[in-house]
């Protein structure tokens, strides 16, 4: 779509913080007991958000105008990692979520003089769930090559989650260099 226009992010919004939500809400359906209720885990929050727009670490998407996507680009340590990709339901398949991936790598490699990125995505082990499927292969067409899988409960950082999961999991890692 020509009319996607990325940008780094100045301010937090409930705009924002709904679209990365809901787009995960989606994303990780049968992973997660995410039901925005009171068991929903949400993947943003206006104090974490804001967190990292102060880094400017996350770009956003416009179609004339209108909020789009967005994504994380975290820089604390080399490589960078690449992560809250979320695209509003409505601006699917039309080239938005390739556009901030294609802007994240320029914008790292600039701003951040990185020359390596990172992907992980949790992954069930006990059937394929199309999305990550999809998700797993997009990724690695789009130049990203498997580095490592590690079960929930091995993982270094997110091994909590294993409590809250409602199917077991993995963490699937990719790299690739820019
Ligand atoms: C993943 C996500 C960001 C993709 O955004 P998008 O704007 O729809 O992606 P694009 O339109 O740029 O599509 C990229 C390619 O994937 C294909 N594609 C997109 N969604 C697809 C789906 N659900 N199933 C199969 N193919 C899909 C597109 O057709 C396109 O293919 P092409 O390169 O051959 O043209 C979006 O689906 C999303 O927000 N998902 C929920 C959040 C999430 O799970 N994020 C990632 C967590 S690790």
């Amino acid at each position: 779509m020509d009319k996607v226009v990325v940008s780094v992010c100045k301010e937090t919004s409930k705009e924002l913080e709904n679209l990365i939500n809901n787009a995960y809400l989606e994303g990780e359906r049968g992973i997660f007991p995410w039901d925005n209720k009171e068991n929903t885990r949400l993947k943003s929050n206006s104090e974490s958000i804001q967190k990292y727009i102060s880094r400017g670490e996350i770009l956003v998407a416009h179609v004339y105008g209108q909020l789009a996507g967005s994504v994380r680009l975290d820089t604390k340590d080399q490589p960078g990692m690449v992560g809250q990709l979320a695209v509003s339901s409505e601006y699917r398949k039309c080239g938005v979520g390739a556009k901030l991936q294609e802007y994240c790598q320029e914008y790292a490699k600039l701003n951040f003089g990185m020359k390596k990125l990172t992907i992980e995505f949790i992954n069930p082990t006990e059937f394929e769930h199309e999305f990550k499927t999809f998700l797993h292969a997009w990724y690695q067409r789009l130049g990203f090559v498997v580095v490592k899988e590690t079960a929930v409960e091995d993982h270094p950082v997110y091994s909590n989650l294993g409590k809250i999961l409602l199917t077991p999991c993995k963490f699937v890692e990719l790299e690739k260099e820019i």
